[in-house]
């Protein structure tokens, strides 16, 4: 408290002491992109950048990394500026800086707050010794459409799960004292409904209901807020006609004044000039006035603020106090950081070396690539394979590439230092036979170009059919490159790349024994695959450790625990397709076509939202519904392992509001808890349902619980659960 007094105070007098033109100039953040060894502009408007920071008109860079680098920016704008306002130096720190932890889809597919938790907070930890201060993460879009190429970068389709995670990351990111030089300022993203982008198309409109904008969409970011987190970025996108970034029902009526936000909001890059190709600002000053109106604070490489707030303000356009107030936000998160008791605290050159590939993140991601793998399926317990006994294949490029399991969004990763599931294998002294196949791809991909995939040269075929016939088992390592997702990664087709399916058939015409090993950065329709493949393993991009983590669990040293985060279609048709969706009004099946279906594919999805098996099988038994707490609902269920080894196990629990003012979902997440038990062991596990769980928010953006029938479900995924009711009274 008395700290938080003191920085208010500190801030006023910073603030007493600033010409309009610096308090413009803390709203503005650049790209760094030249060596900033002294005033060496590599081209563009570099020049112009540099002569800003001298003169106290840059609040924030991203995009420099490295101590030194960051050193000596620093000490240019804290020396040679009039106020010396330190700069905060944002990255994106997606899921890790040099050791890479698995896509954050992927780790939402473990369930497993601790671990997440535990995750970004290695990432901090190396991050934040290459000089960063803030990480533009957590992504929390929520979104149902695996067309999209970002669902890589989020938690799934689950508000519920989403916002758990939301507040995990968070907390890792900024541990409890954001003030020590391992610890980042976190940024939830992108503000709002960036997730629900029309088809899938990156950077598309998203036009949503009221009732799915506040109960779907909006939850996520408020659990970042209550978890403290100290910034928000918005986004590209219109949400109803209105951009994001020009929001002020969002930005300031919901975020600032309802929730109570006190950090900063960022723009997403360039969002703010991209609202006059929006249609909706007239100029760059336009959008300057309109952004800093709906209360984005910080200006990320548009210079729409940094050319035109000042006149704005002039020109009685824009209130002296909204600038006051953005400003005051973005000196406070500063303060938060320390970085006005030591601007070069993060920068220490020691630290740098020690922390960047250290052995204990490499145990950590580890640990989180196995938890975040999904067993899809297993016919005839085909998994775990044994170690010796049998000639086993391997077939696929993926198998052999270092680069692709990291993913994509790690750049500051050096490419080529993930484990591939060869080395995996020969880590393990495991024998096998490999062959490529036809490649997937044809050139080498990176983050700004698009992947160019292989749909002609067959090559390789027949040595992998061939290789295939003669082995007991054939591990087919399958799936899209790292760089087919992430951002303007939107795809039409969510099968298999390339060639990839006709290899699958050929191999599975001589040797039906496989099994499918998924690399990918989304759900994927594979539906043939899922027909005739007996196992299938999903691994995602699961990060620097990717080889090892996969090679445990193929041979069972670990057991598969994960869970989808999203459903997985059939057929691309049925996009959007997710477990919590509203009911028709003809729902069921009728024997005229006058009910809610495809003619030509089924309504169910491949595979539903929380599914994933295990080695093991777990049994529910014993319902119970509590009703008799004042103020909660208390229901649990008994799990036992009946199967033959220990194997972790996600309870989940859906309820369903069944007749409410507004409409509710068939189905609502509610809770989970993971639980682990040994061969024969049973455990009682009890859920609370309070108001937060039983409510959701009318068209007002009012909280309500009304009373009714509810229905209940625990299970091990969204479909599959004992079922009961109950009356809230
Ligand atoms: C654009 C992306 O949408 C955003 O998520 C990211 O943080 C910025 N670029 C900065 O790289």
């Amino acid at each position: 408290m008395a700290q938080e007094k003191s920085i208010e105070k500190n801030i006023d007098s910073l603030l007493q002491q600033m010409t309009l033109e610096e308090k413009v100039g803390q709203m503005n953040q650049y790209n760094g992109f030249w060596d900033v060894t002294g005033p060496a502009p590599q081209g563009g408007n570099a020049e112009i950048k540099y002569e800003h920071l001298k003169k106290g008109l840059v609040g924030s860079m991203l995009n420099v990394v490295g101590t030194e680098e960051v050193r000596k920016l620093q000490k240019l704008v804290v020396e040679e500026t009039r106020l010396g306002i330190p700069l905060i130096f944002g990255y994106d720190v997606i899921h890790g800086y040099k050791t890479l932890a698995p896509i954050p889809l992927a780790e939402a597919a473990s369930w497993d707050m601790e671990a997440i938790e535990n995750s970004a907070k290695i990432a901090a930890q190396e991050a934040s010794a290459v000089g960063l201060n803030w990480t533009f993460a957590p992504m929390v879009d929520i979104s149902r459409d695996p067309r999209w190429g970002r669902v890589m970068e989020g938690g799934g389709e689950d508000t519920y799960l989403g916002a758990e995670i939301a507040k995990a990351r968070v907390k890792g990111f900024q541990g409890d004292d954001l003030s020590k030089p391992n610890t980042l300022a976190a940024c939830a993203k992108h503000f709002a409904a960036y997730g629900f982008a029309e088809a899938g198309k990156e950077y598309n409109t998203a036009d949503i209901g009221t009732s799915t904008l506040y109960n779907a969409v909006l939850p996520p970011f408020k659990a970042a807020v209550d978890a403290d987190v100290k910034t928000l970025m918005n986004g590209f996108n219109i949400l109803n006609g209105i951009p994001v970034t020009g929001n002020k029902m969002l930005q300031r009526d919901i975020l600032k004044e309802k929730w109570g936000f006190d950090g900063f909001v960022i723009s997403d890059w360039s969002s703010v000039g991209e609202m006059v190709p929006h249609g909706f600002a007239e100029d760059l000053k336009h959008a300057a006035e309109l952004g800093v109106k709906a209360g984005s604070d910080m200006d990320m490489e548009s210079s729409a603020y940094v050319l035109h707030l000042v006149e704005n303000v002039k020109e009685g356009k824009v209130d002296e106090s909204l600038i006051d107030d953005a400003v005051r936000r973005i000196l406070r998160v500063k303060f938060e950081l320390g970085l006005f008791e030591d601007p070069y605290k993060y920068c220490n050159e020691e630290r740098e070396k020690e922390e960047l590939y250290h052995e204990d993140h490499q145990a950590a991601v580890l640990d989180m690539a196995l938890k975040s793998i999904v067993l899809l399926k297993n016919d005839d317990n085909l998994l775990p394979l044994k170690k010796d006994q049998q000639k086993i294949a391997v077939i696929g490029q993926l198998a052999n590439d270092n680069n692709s399991s990291l993913g994509s969004w790690r750049l500051g990763s050096d490419n080529n230092t993930g484990v591939s599931v060869l080395e995996g294998l020969k880590n393990q002294s495991i024998n096998f036979s490999y062959e490529q196949g036809p490649r997937i791809f044809n050139e080498e991909a990176n983050f700004l170009n698009e992947v160019k995939v292989n749909e002609t040269d067959t090559s390789g075929m027949q040595e992998a059919v061939a290789l295939a016939k003669e082995s007991d088992v054939v591990l087919m390592v399958l799936g899209e490159h790292g760089f087919q997702s992430g951002e303007g990664r939107s795809r039409t087709q969510l099968d298999l790349p390339g060639l990839q399916l006709d290899l699958l058939k050929a191999v599975h015409e001589v040797n039906k024994n496989i099994v499918l090993i998924l690399m990918n950065g989304r759900p994927l329709a594979i539906h043939w695959e899922a027909e005739n493949i007996p196992a299938i393993l999903e691994t995602w991009q699961l990060g620097s450790q990717a080889g090892n983590a996969i090679t445990e669990a193929l041979f069972g040293d670990y057991n598969p625990s994960g869970k989808l985060p999203m459903t997985f279609p059939r057929s691309v048709g049925q996009v959007p397709i997710y477990y919590n969706h509203f009911s028709t009004g003809r729902p069921d099946p009728e024997s005229t076509v006058f009910w809610t279906h495809y003619g030509d594919e089924k309504n169910e999805p491949l595979f539903p939202f929380g599914h994933g098996l295990s080695y093991t099988t777990f049994k529910y038994t014993d319902l119970e519904i509590d009703t008799n707490n004042q103020n909660s609902i208390e229901v649990s269920a008994t799990i036992q392992n009946i199967g033959k080894v220990t194997g972790k196990e996600v309870v989940q629990l859906y309820i369903h509001d069944k007749v409410a003012s507004v409409v509710r979902p068939v189905k609502e997440l509610k809770g989970f808890q993971k639980i682990s038990l040994a061969p024969g062991a049973s455990q009682k596990v009890t859920f609370i349902l309070t108001d937060k769980e039983l409510g959701f928010y009318n068209h007002d953006y009012e909280f309500v619980v009304e009373p009714g029938t509810f229905g209940v479900m625990v299970g091990t995924n969204s479909q599959e659960g004992l079922t009961g009711t109950f009356v809230l009274n």
